[in-house]
């Protein structure tokens, strides 16, 4: 038994999420500012087989059972089945293979879905933040509804299960989508979550006072649909919070909220955070980064990433700090980080 990802507070990072590329095909108004970002050159992303490593490396001496494959959209990385077919076949400190999931904006999933899945991955977060075409188009600035949901459909076909659709809602730009998106999640077997608005976007435009909190959700939800709290024991480690929709004319099913902001969970996190560029961070909102690639590239062994990797989880902070005086957004957008 060897020692686990643990922090300063007695929490364990069991989750890892791993950032495949910092590209993306949408520039959501929460995330990118409308001119994107400069991308990483490509030398400085970790190759396909350092990723393995490093995921292998997680799963055998650092206590890591998930993994989630994030972004930018991962589903730009050509070499995703290939790094996806090679975790699968990798076993956790349980035993198990490690649950694989993927969390995209599902452009193009519709022809990757069944591949993905045959290679090993379990199941696939989808971010549609509205149902209505020129929404979604203002919102990500780009017109491409029809594909986003046509990726859902084919993963849930395909058995990429529970198919989850997570939506941040921006004032004055889809604050009128809470029930269409509840409506048509319940009809289609979706797991909706709205995620409470975090100060990662484009620098500035994040404001406390016109965020959309969790209680606000709440109340737009309730105009239409009964809300049964599910409490805590389902939501095990996950940052949703869950209730039951039911309603006359839908399906009875499962609403989540992310309330980062206003009910932080961060006393539960288990996560840890490799970036596309070969960093650990140990918090979404984390001050510090410990740099993995270029101790790979200059020889290290496992045991020695490993150490690494534990000194930089243990530095972890308390909680992300955002209420906190002098509090300052990352340096890094949510793209380069990984949600
Ligand atoms: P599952 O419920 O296990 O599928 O995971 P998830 O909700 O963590 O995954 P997803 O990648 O879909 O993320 C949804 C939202 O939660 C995004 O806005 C993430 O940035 C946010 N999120 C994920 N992990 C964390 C975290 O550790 N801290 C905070 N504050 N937000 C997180
Ligand atoms: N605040 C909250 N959630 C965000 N996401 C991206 N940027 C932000 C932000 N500033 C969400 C996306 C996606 C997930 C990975 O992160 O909606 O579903
Ligand atoms: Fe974990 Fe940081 Fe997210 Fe809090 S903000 S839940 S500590 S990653």
């Amino acid at each position: 038994d060897t020692p686990l990802l643990t922090d300063r507070f007695g929490r364990i990072g069991r989750d890892l999420r791993v950032s495949l590329t910092d590209k993306c095909n949408l520039r959501c108004q929460y995330c990118m500012p409308a001119e994107g970002i400069d991308p990483l050159p490509s030398d400085r992303l970790l190759t396909d087989d350092e990723i393995v490593r490093l995921i292998s490396i997680s799963l055998t001496h650092l206590g890591v059972e998930e993994v989630r494959f994030t972004g930018g959209e991962p589903l730009l990385r050509k070499g995703l089945e290939s790094i996806v077919t090679a975790a699968s076949q990798m076993t956790n400190h349980l035993g198990h293979k490690p649950e694989l999931s993927l969390t995209t904006n599902a452009l193009g999933l519709s022809k990757r879905a069944a591949k993905l899945k045959a290679a090993g991955l379990d199941r696939v977060n989808i971010s549609i933040d509205s149902i209505e075409p020129e929404v979604y188009a203002r919102l990500t600035r780009r017109d491409r509804l029809k594909d986003a949901v046509e990726g859902a459909r084919v993963a849930q076909e395909v058995g990429l299960t529970p198919v989850k659709i997570n939506a941040v809602l921006m004032p004055g730009v889809n604050d009128d989508q809470a029930v269409p998106l509840l409506k048509f999640c319940l009809d289609n077997g979706y797991q909706l979550r709205f995620i409470e608005y975090m100060p990662l976007g484009p620098r500035g435009s994040w404001k406390r006072s016109d965020m959309i909190t969790a209680e606000d959700i709440l109340g737009m939800l309730e105009t239409e649909f009964e809300l049964t709290p599910l409490g805590d024991t389902v939501r095990g480690t996950s940052p949703a919070e869950l209730w039951e929709a039911s309603s006359p004319h839908h399906p009875t099913g499962s609403v989540g909220i992310i309330a980062s902001v206003t009910r932080p969970f961060c006393g539960t996190c288990d996560r840890t955070r490799l970036t596309a560029d070969g960093k650990i961070r140990n918090c979404l909102f984390g001050d510090s980064e410990i740099d993995l690639m270029g101790m790979m590239r200059g020889g290290a062994t496992d045991e020695e990433i490993a150490n690494l990797w534990r000194g930089a989880m243990w530095v972890k902070k308390a909680g992300h700090g955002i209420d906190d005086e002098g509090f300052l957004q990352p340096d890094r957008p949510m793209s380069a980080i990984g949600g």
